[in-house]
């Protein structure tokens, strides 16, 4: 690949993954795997700046701006920082600040994983918490900020000042967080980072104190009330204040010192109350900030030393193969147990054959592991210099190793499927997912009850479940089940079916369906008929149905077993609708795709939120899939290439019209 076509690639790429990172607090990467992409783009632009381009991920700070808060804009920019890898960058930073300010001194911090925030304090009195947000525009999260607990409303002089931090989840919180999220059958968040931001994005102010966010204050933003003094005085002046200053700061007169802490910090990161994922270092003298001064994104009198994410050795006791709900093979290691990143790992997934493969694994095998994103365990590599001669090689099964039938795949995926419809392994997990809290929520029914009822021969269908009624005596019989406990459990059952469709759809365990799509697809499908009855088409045209969704929904529904099955749970009388009319039905919007061209009298994103709002989405360029062209003035190549492909042009007068009429 050429040079220019890989810089286009690693722009698309980080641009992608910081938005899942930033935006929807779900990282598709490990933070190391982030920073190599960074850095190999970093160096592609430097060493050719012809191909750089200002909308490079490099020119920006990530993140944008959630729609839902108040926008604040930050007096002064909230800059990142520039990363250092080994002790040599940091040589080298310390070697740039020397050669034009010889007398500076350091101060050495942890750096917390979690988020930036900025608080501000008027004559003392605490006045709003805004997110980082794109580094210019952040949210207003004041709510959030006010329940934590070591934040005072009030400090001890009334000064103003803006001082900023990071907003960060202990480790303890993190563990109770998903401990009992997983009781509750709801997604766990990845890591520490991920539910402080995503607690931060909370609009109910009551759910973040139950989380119980904290926050440890860095530095000071464009207010100063405190200038003239060192970085360190600033901090142990905020301390004073009342406020919870970074307290692991300590001061360095030269770089090898420096190093030293550095090294210090990587050896102790589990021993921190919250995550460290580095240190940060910053010029101690703060009157000298502005002369040494700023790229467009990070301060260069400051800069951060990444830890590598830690890894460690431990043997492969066997490899298993399990059966997923939707057939799927995923191939798993048992390890020897071992700590990693301050837990105990004994297993790792490994994904796919071709994983499998690519990392050449041997049962008996020594492996590095690591934990993605310090959490969800991984094989980095294997070690053959080490490989024992008792060593087995893995051979992916050709047939299901529950049901023994034979496993596809299909030619351009990655995965084995055993597609007997009847596997065992299938219909247990497909029962459990039915059952289960984001789904139909049958209280009492969970995993152990399947696996009997099953074995039983009493429920190995969905429908069966609704049966159970007719076995009553049978259940009864069942070693710990009393009376009352069967009428509980038969009463649950009967109550699941009048949930709204969003959790029959979720239910159904359609692939790709996930607990947000199905709530979609409700809201706009509204019933089980329409959904059954739309084509691909249709519901690509929907917020969040891509194409291979909708050609799986459009696939599921095509399968005479599942047209029966929907017929079934009908005349069983299960509810086959949702709460309600559809609360923002806007029939000229609601899953239409909008193309907006030329110059409208409202900024666009004004428009786009408009249209989004009504259950529309906007799309940047005009195909056969356009329902609406929305032309301003001067409308260009887009308005004509609408007109080619007979797609309905509007202008804006008609547009306003349009959302007048619509209706809530
Ligand atoms: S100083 C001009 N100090 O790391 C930026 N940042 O990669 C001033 N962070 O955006 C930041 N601990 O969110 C600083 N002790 C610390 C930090 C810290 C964590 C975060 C912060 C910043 C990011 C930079």
């Amino acid at each position: 690949m050429d040079v220019k076509a890989r810089i286009e690639e690693l722009k698309a790429l980080i641009k992608s993954y910081n938005e899942a990172y930033y935006d929807q607090d779900s990282p598709l990467i490990s933070d190391v795997e982030w920073d190599a992409l960074y850095q190999e783009l970093v160096a592609l632009e430097t060493e050719y700046p012809e191909y750089m381009t200002d909308d490079s991920p490099t020119q920006k700070v990530g993140g944008t701006v959630s729609s839902a808060f108040q926008k604040v804009t930050h007096r002064h920019p909230m800059l990142s920082l520039s990363n250092a890898f080994n002790a040599d960058d940091l040589r080298a930073f310390d070697e740039r600040l020397k050669k034009e300010f010889p007398d500076v001194t350091y101060v050495l911090e942890p750096k917390v994983d979690g988020l930036a925030a900025s608080l501000r304090y008027d004559a003392g009195i605490l006045q709003v918490g805004v997110t980082r947000g794109d580094g210019t525009v952040g949210e207003d999260v004041t709510h959030n900020i006010r329940t934590i607990k070591t934040v005072p409303s009030r400090l001890s002089e009334p000064l103003y000042l803006e001082v900023r931090g990071e907003v960060y989840l202990s480790k303890k919180r993190f563990q109770a967080i998903n401990e009992s999220r997983e009781k509750a059958g709801k997604n766990l968040f990845k890591n520490p980072r991920n539910a402080a931001a995503g607690t931060m994005r909370q609009l109910d102010a009551e759910l973040s104190r139950q989380r119980g966010l904290d926050i440890v204050l860095y530095s000071l933003g464009s207010v100063d009330d405190l200038k003239g003094l060192t970085h360190a005085e600033t901090l142990e002046k905020m301390q004073a204040l009342g406020l919870p200053a970074q307290s692991h700061a300590t001061v360095h007169k030269t770089i090898d010192s420096v190093i030293q802490g550095v090294q210090d910090f990587e050896e102790n990161r589990h021993q921190f109350p919250f995550e460290i994922d580095g240190a940060v270092i910053k010029v101690n003298e703060r009157s000298m900030y502005d002369d040494i001064g700023y790229t467009a994104k990070s301060p260069k009198w400051a800069i951060a030393y990444k830890f590598k994410a830690e890894e460690v050795e431990t043997e492969v006791l066997d490899v298993t193969f399990q059966v997923g709900r939707t057939g799927q093979i995923t191939p798993v290691a048992h390890l020897a147990p071992v700590s990693v990143a301050g837990t105990m790992v004994s297993k790792a997934t490994l994904h796919n054959e071709e994983y499998l493969q690519e990392k050449d694994l041997h049962i008996h095998d020594q492996v590095l592991i690591k934990k993605a994103g310090d959490i969800i365990p991984e094989v980095i590599r294997t070690l053959p210099d080490k490989r024992p001669v008792n060593a087995i090689t893995v051979a992916f099964p050709t047939h299901c190793p529950v049901c023994e039938s034979p496993l596809k795949k299909e030619p351009h995926e990655a995965d084995w499927f055993c597609v007997n419809a009847m596997c065992e392994a299938q219909l247990k997990e497909k029962l459990e997912h039915f059952v289960s809290r984001n789904a139909m929520n049958i209280e009492t029914f969970g995993e152990k009850l399947v696996e009997k009822l099953y074995t039983e021969k009493l429920v190995q269908t969905i429908p069966d479940i609704y049966r159970l009624h007719t076995h009553k005596d049978a259940l009864m019989g069942f070693e710990g089940f009393a009376e009352k406990s069967v009428d509980t459990l038969l009463a649950n059952i009967e109550l699941s079916k009048a949930n709204p469709l969003e959790d029959l759809i979720f239910g159904l365990g359609i692939r790709h369906v996930g607990k947000t799509s199905s709530k979609n697809l409700a809201r706009h499908m509204q019933t089980m008929d329409a959904l059954m009855q739309a084509t691909e088409d249709t519901l690509i045209a929907l917020d969040d149905v891509g194409e291979v969704m909708a050609k799986t929904i459009v696939d599921f529904f095509s399968e005479p077993d599942n047209q029966v099955l929907i017929q079934t749970l009908k005349s069983l009388g299960l509810r086959m609708d949702t709460d309600g009319v559809q609360s923002t039905y806007h029939a000229k919007f609601s899953g239409k795709s909008f193309v907006l061209t030329g110059t409208l009298s409202v900024p666009r994103s004004q428009a786009a939120q408009a249209i989004e709002e009504r259950g529309g989405k906007v799309t940047s360029s005009v195909s056969k899939k356009t329902d609406v062209v929305l032309a301003g003035e001067e409308a260009g190549s887009k308005q004509q290439k609408a007109i080619d492909l007979g797609v309905q042009v509007i202008d804006e007068a008609t547009f306003n019209g349009w959302l007048g009429e619509s209706h809530e």
